[in-house]
């Protein structure tokens, strides 16, 4: 058994940790999507929507929400994810679209689903919350509130490594690094935490991509010196993303499917990368390029536009 590396929350690493080490985990294979209805900007909350004079065009919005729908939908009929589902956007609620914010869903070794509540930096966000719990719990999850930490942005700072009960979680703009200290107790999983030191990369999700268990493509500048040691240590290979990249393209919050079957692992992402495109056809991955433009006016593109459920 490989209990020494649970409950831990790791800054640096020690010198007998070993990714080979961490239990086995299963992907989940159902997408999440949340309708954009109310899809809207009205407020600052990255340095994304500082540019007041860029205006949302709501209608084109719609439709690349719509495309991004019909890839999954797609998707599902190649029997690459298992099912796509949908939550209804509720009004006041304009960024309930990026459904990978409000929770981090997780399933114990013994099958129990969990899901953890996000604690939304924003006022305005927190409403969003209560909707997710109450499609969770229809679907047989259990609840988990975090008790000490004020904020916690569920999957946009919390991604898993592939195939492994290992995660990694992003703090220091979202999330409180206390978040994980709760979240590694709760899930019985180790966390690597990683500080988040540039506001371009305000969620994990937007810096930081595992492809497979052994490859990550990422923005260096979105961490510190000890981060990116940490991250070494995970992985054999790491694709360095220029920042100029993933800032323009938002290619670091591309969506990485996975499979079982390794001729059916498939990505989506935002058009126009290069680094980010070039990283995931050598790892085999077959990719979408989709626009995203409206959402990426929001801070968000496809990663934060779906939630991976079980
Ligand atoms: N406007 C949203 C916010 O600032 C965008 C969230 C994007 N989500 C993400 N995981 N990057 O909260």
């Amino acid at each position: 058994m490989l209990s020494n590396q649970t409950f831990k929350i790791y800054h640096t690493l020690p010198h007998d940790f070993s990714i080979q080490n961490c239990e086995q985990r299963q992907e989940p294979m159902r997408v999440l999507m949340c309708t954009p209805v109310y899809f809207d900007i009205v407020d600052v909350k990255n340095i994304y929507m500082e540019k007041r004079e860029v205006k949302l065009d709501r209608n084109k919005a719609i439709q690349q929400w719509e495309s991004l729908k019909t890839v999954y939908q797609n998707l599902q009929k190649n029997d690459i994810i298992e099912e796509l589902l949908m939550i209804d956007g509720a009004r006041g609620c304009e960024d309930m679209v990026f459904c990978a914010n409000q929770t981090f869903p997780w399933q114990m070794p013994d099958g129990e689903k969990l899901v953890v509540m996000s604690k939304m930096r924003h006022l305005s966000r927190q409403a969003e919350v209560p909707y997710f719990e109450e499609w969770f719990l229809k679907r047989n999850y259990k609840p988990l509130q975090l008790k000490v930490a004020t904020m916690f942005e569920g999957m946009g700072d919390v991604i898993p490594h592939p195939g492994k009960r290992l995660l990694y979680g992003g703090y220091g703009q979202r999330s409180d690094r206390s978040a994980y200290t709760e979240l590694t107790s709760i899930l019985n999983v180790p966390v690597i935490a990683l500080k988040l030191v540039n506001p371009n990369f305000y969620h994990l999700d937007t810096c930081f991509v595992p492809l497979t268990e052994h490859a990550v493509m990422l923005c260096e500048q979105a961490f510190t010196a000890e981060g990116m040691a940490m991250i070494r240590r995970c992985f054999e290979q790491v694709y360095l993303i220029p920042e100029e990249e993933a800032v323009k393209t938002f290619c670091l919050n591309a969506h990485v499917i996975p499979h079982s079957d390794n001729n059916k692992n498939t990505a989506i992402i935002q058009l126009g990368s290069k680094y980010a495109l070039a990283a995931l056809i050598q790892c085999g991955y077959h990719v979408y390029e989709i626009e995203t433009s409206e959402f990426m006016k929001s801070g968000g593109s496809v990663f934060c536009m779906k939630m991976m459920v079980y």
